[in-house]
C-alpha cells in the first residue's frame, strides 16, 4: 500500500505545483510554525516514516517545538505535540477545529460514516443518535450483561486453548460490540461477520495512517492502466467496498427480521427501530439507525482488540505489576467468585492497570485528524484554513513532565494514598481524542476493558515461555490502529481456587 502512495506522488505532483503557483506560495511569507524543510512540490512526503510515525513526531517536538508544520503535495499539516496546544486549539477553539479532512481512501466507501463527516448539522444529529445509547449512563449499565458474557467466553476459551490467546481476545472484542449493537452472539473467529469486520478495519487503519491522508485512490486507479496492474488495485477497492456494504447492511437486516418474528434481543438497533415505530414526532429513519449502528462496529472492533492485546503484553513483561493487581483482587473479592462491576471502586489498582494500558500504548497513537476551517493565529504562528490538524496522542502520553519515566509500565502513577487519582493525568483525556470529536465510545470501552482485566487477573497468570527463546519485547504494528506484534506466552490458571472457579464457570455455561 505504501508503494501505491509513492507511485501516486508523480501523478499528483502537477497538482501540487499548481497549488503553489495559485497561492500556496503565499503561505511561505507568513510566520508558519517551524518544521522540517520541505522538498519542492512534494513537501515532506519522505519525512513521514512508514512505521511508528508518532516517535518521529516527538523528535520534531524537541527540534521545532510543540506545534510543527509540514506540508505534503501542497496540503498544510499541523502537528500538535503538547497538552497546552491540543487544549487551546482542539478544545477551546473547537468551532474552527472540529471538521474532518476528506480522507481519499475513506471517501471511496465511508460517506455515510459520521466519524468522517464534515462538522455540521448532519454530523451533530447522527452523533446525538449514537451517544443517546453509547454514552448514557442508563444504557451503559444495560450493556453490563454483554460485557459479562463476552468476558466469560474469553476466560473459557483461554482455558480450552491457551495457545490461541490472541484470537480469543479478538473474538471478545467482536462479541461484545455485535451483542450490544445487534443482539447477535458471534461465537468464533470464523464467523463471516467477524471476518468481514476484520477485512474492513485493516484497510481503514491503513487509510488513516499519516502517509495516506492525502493519497487519492481514484487517481491511483486512473493512473495505472489495467494491463499494468490497475485492475488488481481496482478489484481490491471494489472488494473492500463490497465488504463494507455487507457490514453496514447484513447485521441490520438480521435485527429487522428478528423484530418481525418477535425474537429480537434488546440492543442499540432494536431499541431505536422500536422507538421509530412508536414515536410520531421523530426525525429518525431506518437509514440513520443502520448507519450509526455500523459505525459502532467499525469504531469498536479493532480498538478494543488492540487495547486487550496491549494489556496481555504489559502483564507478560511486568509480572510484579500482575502480582500486585492479583493481591488486590484476592484481598477485596476473595477467590470464590469473579470480580464484577460492583467491585470497581474497591479495586483502584486494577483500574490503574486499565488506565496504564491505555497510556503505555494507546490503540490510536495519532488519533483521527481534524481540519481547520478558518485561518487562525496561535502564539504568533499562522495556521492556514484547510490544514489537517493532528494531535500526537502517543507523544502526549509519553511526555515525562506528566508521566515520569514514561516507557515504564507503572500503574502506581495513578494511585495516591491508596486511592485512584487521575485528576491531573487521566490518560483517557487524550487516548480518545479531543473536543467535539472526542470518542463517544470512551465509557463503553473503559467498562469493557476493566471487566476483562479484573476477571482475567483473578484467574490467570501470563508469563514469557521458559524455553530459552528470545525475550518478548514491546513492539507494535504501524497504522492508525496499532497493537502488539505477535508474542509468545504461557498462560495458566494461577491457583487451584482459580481452576475451581473456571470449572464452575464452564459448568454454568
Ligand atoms: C480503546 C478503544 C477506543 C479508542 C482508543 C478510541 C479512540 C478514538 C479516537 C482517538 C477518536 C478520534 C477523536 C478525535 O477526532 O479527536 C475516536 C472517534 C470515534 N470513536 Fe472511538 N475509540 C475507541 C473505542 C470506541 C468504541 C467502543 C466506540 C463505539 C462504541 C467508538 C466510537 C467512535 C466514534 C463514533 C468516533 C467518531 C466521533 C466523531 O467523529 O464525532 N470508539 N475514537
Amino acid at each position: 500500500m505504501v508503494s501505491l502512495a509513492i507511485g501516486c506522488i508523480a501523478s499528483t505532483a502537477a497538482l501540487a505545483a499548481a497549488f503553489v503557483f495559485l497561492g500556496g506560495g503565499k503561505l511561505r511569507r507568513r510566520p508558519l510554525p517551524p518544521g522540517p524543510r520541505p522538498l519542492p512540490l512534494i513537501g515532506n512526503v519522505f519525512d513521514i516514516p512508514r512505521s511508528n510515525a508518532w516517535e518521529r513526531f516527538i523528535e520534531w517536538k524537541d527540534l521545532y517545538g510543540e506545534v510543527v508544520y509540514i506540508s505534503i503535495l501542497g496540503r498544510s499539516i499541523v502537528l500538535l505535540n503538547s497538552v497546552k496546544s491540543t487544549t487551546d486549539l482542539l478544545e477551546k477553539r473547537a468551532p474552527s477545529y472540529s471538521d474532518r479532512p476528506q480522507f481519499p481512501l475513506i471517501k471511496v466507501g465511508h460517506q455515510w460514516n459520521f466519524g468522517f463527516k464534515p462538522y455540521g448539522r448532519e454530523w451533530q444529529s447522527l452523533r446525538r443518535t449514537f451517544t443517546s445509547q453509547y454514552n448514557s449512563m442508563a444504557t451503559l449499565r444495560s450493556f453490563y450483561d454483554a460485557h459479562r458474557a463476552s468476558a466469560t467466553t474469553f476466560l473459557l476459551n483461554v482455558l480450552h486453548k491457551p495457545e490461541e490467546l490472541s484470537n480469543h481476545m479478538r473474538i471478545r472484542g467482536a462479541q461484545v460490540i455485535f451483542e450490544v449493537t445487534y443482539g447477535i452472539s458471534v461465537q468464533s473467529w470464523d464467523d463471516t461477520l467477524v471476518q468481514t469486520a476484520e477485512a474492513v478495519m485493516d484497510v481503514v487503519s491503513i487509510a488513516l495512517y499519516p502517509s495516506m491522508w492525502i493519497i487519492n485512490p481514484i487517481s491511483i486507479l486512473n493512473s495505472f492502466p489495467r494491463w499494468l496492474g490497475g485492475g488488481i488495485v481496482a478489484a481490491r477497492v471494489r472488494r473492500w467496498q463490497a465488504d463494507l456494504e455487507n457490514l453496514r447492511n447484513a447485521p441490520f437486516e438480521v435485527v429487522k427480521k428478528s423484530l418481525a418474528t418477535g425474537t429480537a434481543k434488546p440492543c442499540f438497533t432494536a431499541n431505536l427501530l422500536q422507538e421509530l415505530e412508536t414515536s410520531s414526532e421523530n426525525n429518525m429513519n431506518e437509514g440513520i439507525i443502520r448507519d450509526t449502528a455500523a459505525i459502532a462496529l467499525g469504531a469498536a472492533y479493532e480498538t478494543t482488540f488492540a487495547a486487550g492485546e496491549v494489556f496481555l503484553l504489559a502483564m507478560l513483561l511486568n509480572e510484579p505489576v500482575q502480582g500486585s493487581a492479583q493481591r488486590e483482587i484476592d484481598s477485596v473479592v476473595g477467590s470464590d467468585r469473579l470480580p464484577d462491576f460492583i467491585d470497581r471502586e474497591r479495586l483502584p489498582f486494577v483500574t490503574a492497570v486499565m488506565k496504564e494500558v491505555l497510556r503505555w500504548h494507546p490503540p490510536a497513537p495519532t488519533g483521527i485528524p481534524h481540519e481547520l476551517t478558518h485561518d487562525d493565529m496561535y502564539e504568533g504562528m499562522f495556521l492556514p484554513a484547510g490544514s489537517i490538524v493532528m494531535a500526537n496522542i502517543w507523544g502526549l502520553l509519553h511526555d515525562p513532565t506528566m508521566y515520569p519515566d514514561p516507557f515504564t509500565f507503572d500503574p502506581s502513577r495513578f494511585i495516591r494514598d491508596g486511592k485512584l487519582d487521575c485528576t491531573k493525568n487521566d490518560p483517557s483525556r487524550f487516548v480518545f481524542g479531543f473536543g467535539r470529536r472526542a470518542c463517544p465510545g470512551r465509557l463503553f470501552t473503559e467498562d469493557s476493558l476493566w471487566l476483562m482485566i479484573a476477571q482475567f487477573l483473578a484467574v490467570y497468570s501470563i508469563s514469557p515461555p521458559s524455553n530459552g527463546g528470545p525475550p518478548p519485547k514491546a513492539a507494535f504494528t504501524s497504522g492508525a490502529i496499532s497493537r502488539p506484534l505477535p508474542f509468545k506466552h504461557v498462560v495458566r490458571p494461577r491457583s487451584q481456587a482459580a481452576q475451581n472457579l473456571l470449572t464452575q464457570l464452564a459448568q454454568g455455561q
